[in-house]
């Protein structure tokens, strides 16, 4: 029987789809494999579902002789060498559109969570600091009426966008290589980077990592954004340049910073960890139940479909594999 390897335990729904018609491998440790592991685990498999963060490189895809699809499950494509699996004809997949709201809501709670300080304060109140009603105690900032600047106007960031609209309405600017369909409804403008963090007090990160957003973000560009805006990533830690973005929140303390993302995950830089004005959180976007089991089941599904000699869906290379079936 065909092989399929699952790099880390996902909903038990998209494992389903998967037995009866595989010889499933679920990684059981409640950690990441190596580089050593996967190479390993996924020499003769048909199917890898592996993570946004499982590095999925030529060496791997090579390796793996029997290999016909990568089922990322999630919407980052930036993990897997898109170039070896298409030259190998093999299908790479993601989960976008399912993911978009419950990865938009993170995002907005972080936004909420920097502009009152609420981890700080949940932190306050149960060490046994509070004495009573203050007026000074956790005074934050108000969203309703001020700037957003969105940097990465896809289906997060357009979903970002019409909560601060509706909800707190907000002015919004974007940053997108094109422009928004629904820029209009949002009442969105799109501008150049420069002028987003000059003028925005909140600034949100939800661009995908590709060669022209690596440090996009990057001393020069924190220099520009306000001393007391609010910044947050939920695109790719690898945007920003870590130094910059600690040296803008050591220096200026009514800077505020939410992060679920970071540069080389899971070791971000301990640094971080000393910014009273920073909230952390562990790659969290897309953790809903609802979210979760139908990424496990378009992912499973996937794989399911290849093996059918069918289309996946969600290809990322290309129509070319997909043509090659019709
Ligand atoms: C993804 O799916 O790429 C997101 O980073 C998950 O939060």
């Amino acid at each position: 029987m065909d092989k399929v390897l699952i790099t880390r335990m996902i909903p038990e729904n998209g494992v389903e789809i998967l037995k009866g018609n595989f010889d499933v491998v679920v990684n059981k440790k409640d950690r990441n494999l190596t580089k050593g592991e996967i190479l390993e685990l996924s020499k003769d498999v048909f199917g890898i579902v592996s993570m946004v963060s499982d590095k999925i490189d030529k060496e791997v895809i090579e390796n793996a002789e029997n290999l016909r699809i990568i089922a990322n499950y999630g919407v980052g494509i930036n993990n897997v060498d898109i170039n070896s699996a298409t030259k190998r004809g093999i299908f790479f997949t993601n989960t976008p559109d399912v993911l978009t709201q419950a990865t938009a809501e993170l995002g907005f709670s972080l936004i909420l969570a920097c502009a009152r300080h609420i981890p700080q304060a949940d932190r306050f109140t149960r060490s046994g600091k509070f004495k009573g009603v203050s007026p000074v105690l956790f005074l934050g900032k108000e969203l309703y009426g001020v700037t957003l600047g969105i940097i990465g106007m896809g289906r997060i960031g357009a979903t970002v966008a019409r909560m601060a609209h509706f909800g707190f309405d907000m002015n919004i600017v974007y940053y997108n290589r094109t422009r928004s369909d629904r820029e209009n409804l949002i009442g969105a403008k799109r501008v150049e980077l420069e002028c987003l963090l000059k003028e925005s007090d909140v600034i949100i990160v939800c661009a995908p990592l590709n060669d022209d957003s690596r440090y996009m973000l990057d001393k020069k560009e924190f220099s520009l954004m306000k001393n007391d805006a609010i910044f947050v990533n939920i695109g790719r830690g690898e945007i920003v340049n870590t130094d910059a973005l600690i040296e803008k929140a050591q220096f200026s303390k009514g800077f505020v910073v939410g992060l679920d993302v970071y540069e080389n995950e899971p070791n971000f830089d301990k640094r971080l960890l000393e910014l009273n004005n920073c909230v952390m959180l562990p790659h969290v976007g897309s953790a809903t139940h609802k979210t979760r089991m139908r990424m496990a089941e378009i992912a499973c599904m996937n794989v399911l479909k290849v093996k059918k000699g069918e289309c996946p869906d969600f290809v990322v290379n290309g129509g070319e594999l997909c043509r090659a079936k019709d």
